[in-house]
């Protein structure tokens, strides 16, 4: 299962890229506005930093206008995904961009169909937004599984990136489940880590290495 860090905080990034852990990064308009970065600049340095897609999304909600966007964001590095909402308008740009060649995330898809059209407008990724569902008392995991099944009846390649994540089982369902990628902020990606049993268990040898003298070096 591949890991998109949902940030566009650079340090953030960088810190999970250092350990191997950044597959691709995802922003939207409000991650830059919280980043206090203007969109060009913070998105080509996240390009340098980590090798694979960076997603940036558009502005425009015509498609011409997104059209446009998403050329200008493509130029920025060979490894931006155009991110582009889940209309017609952003359907369309979609297939035109994707003809061209270049990486398109569709986003804010809430339901199984929608996740069909944005594989059939030749989407890259789809991402499904598990948070805001259950934040209105649906299953997101529940679309995630749908999406799977649907897209694997037909061979679609447009790969799931399971986004919204809030907890860390939420990770573990997707990866259950055969999300392709999870979008997660750092936080959340840092919590996976812990288990009590770990922290009791080290403090046990480290008592025992203490009375007992161990060294190695
Ligand atoms: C990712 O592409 C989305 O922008 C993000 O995961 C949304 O998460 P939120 O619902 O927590 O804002």
């Amino acid at each position: 299962m591949k890991f998109f860090v949902d940030t566009a905080d650079v340090p953030a990034i960088a810190e999970l890229n250092d350990l191997g852990m950044v597959d691709g990064v995802t922003t939207n308009p409000s991650l830059i506005k919280k980043s206090g970065r203007d969109i060009l600049e913070v998105t080509k340095e996240i390009c340098d930093l980590v090798d694979g897609p960076v997603s940036a999304e558009v502005t425009a909600t015509d498609a011409e206008t997104m059209i446009a966007e998403g050329r200008k964001l493509a130029k920025i590095a060979d490894n931006i995904a155009v991110k582009v909402p889940l209309t017609w308008d952003g359907l369309k740009a979609c297939k035109v961009l994707t003809d061209e060649g270049n990486i398109v995330n569709v986003t804010l898809c809430f339901s199984a169909n929608q996740a069909l059209l944005a594989a059939k407008a030749g989407a890259s990724f789809i991402s499904p937004f598990i948070g805001r569902l259950d934040d209105i008392n649906l299953e997101g995991l529940d679309l995630i599984a749908d999406i799977r099944t649907i897209y694997d009846n037909y061979g679609y390649e447009t790969e799931i990136l399971a986004a919204s994540i809030r907890t860390v089982n939420h990770i573990s369902d997707c990866a259950k489940i055969g999300a392709d990628v999870i979008t997660a902020p750092p936080a959340v990606i840092k919590s996976m880590i812990a288990h009590p049993l770990t922290d009791k268990g080290l403090d046990a040898f480290l008592a025992d290495i203490k009375s007992a003298n161990i060294s190695i070096l």
